[in-house]
């Protein structure tokens, strides 16, 4: 009959439509490896953290996030970033969520005991962030007075430990950076890479000379999963060998001498 034929062609050729749809969104279980379809990277991150990674428009851009793609155009995947508090990072990572978690998150022991970490693809450090005219000189001065910092980051966990401070946390360092500004705090502890960023928009604000620590970002990896630990930090390598990261750092951290 012509109409059964009809349909049956109709179910091929939506069967055809869809399974190309599938290859191409590849929204898959990401566990699950087949051969010859692509698989996804999903970058779990905080879009709130200039210039490592924040909102332009509707894109999220910075260096993490072109880092990121950068390893899955390595590693021949498609890539996807997933923007969250920065405290859901390491939960998301651990939970199969993401794949990875890269938030200029700091290398510490005790996200040590719940993720792996990459190699290492930048030195940074904590800073104070004081109004200009500050009683406030050194991170020694912090003592018993108000800080701000961004929920669950180093920072939170340093200011915590400054006698008799009193810790105001925020869920984007920018609202720590506003808060200052209204000198509803006293200083804030950030990165030294955002905390330029914030203070060059601001009026009346400096970054004190002398940082608070010293620390290395790297990514975010579950620890079950040391085959993709082992395929990043390939990637990194050759990022790094290529000289590729450094052209995305340049792109973003214009040299000091401005
Ligand atoms: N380096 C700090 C940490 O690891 C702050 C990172 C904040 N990152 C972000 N995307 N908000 O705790």
């Amino acid at each position: 009959m012509n109409m059964k034929k009809l349909i049956s062609m109709l179910l091929i050729s939506a069967c055809i439509v869809s399974m190309a749809a599938c290859g191409s969104k590849d929204e898959g279980d990401k566990k699950e490896e087949s051969a010859d379809e692509k698989q996804t990277l999903v970058m779990a991150t905080n879009a709130e953290f200039p210039p490592y990674e924040f909102h332009d428009g509707d894109d999220i851009v910075g260096i993490d996030a072109e880092m990121a793609a950068a390893v899955a155009e390595e590693l021949g995947m498609d890539f996807k970033i997933e923007d969250m508090a920065f405290e859901s990072i390491i939960p998301a990572v651990t939970g199969g969520k993401a794949d990875i978690g890269v938030a200029g998150m700091t290398v510490t022991e005790s996200r040590l005991k719940n993720v792996n970490f990459s190699d290492t693809y930048a030195k940074a450090t904590q800073v104070v962030i004081v109004k200009e005219g500050s009683d406030i000189a050194g991170p020694d001065d912090l003592t018993g007075k108000k800080i701000g910092v961004q929920l669950g980051t180093t920072g939170d966990i340093y200011a915590s430990d400054i006698e008799n401070a009193e810790v105001e946390q925020y869920n984007k360092g920018f609202e720590a950076v506003q808060a200052l500004i209204q000198e509803k705090i006293d200083a804030v502890v950030i990165d030294g890479e955002p905390a330029k960023e914030f203070v060059k928009d601001a009026e009346g604000l400096k970054i004190l000379d002398e940082a608070f620590t010293e620390e290395e970002y790297a990514i975010a990896i579950a620890k079950d999963n040391e085959e993709l630990l082992e395929k990043v930090n390939g990637a990194l390598k050759s990022l790094k060998d290529s000289g590729k990261l450094d052209e995305i750092v340049a792109k973003y951290i214009k040299s000091d001498a401005e």
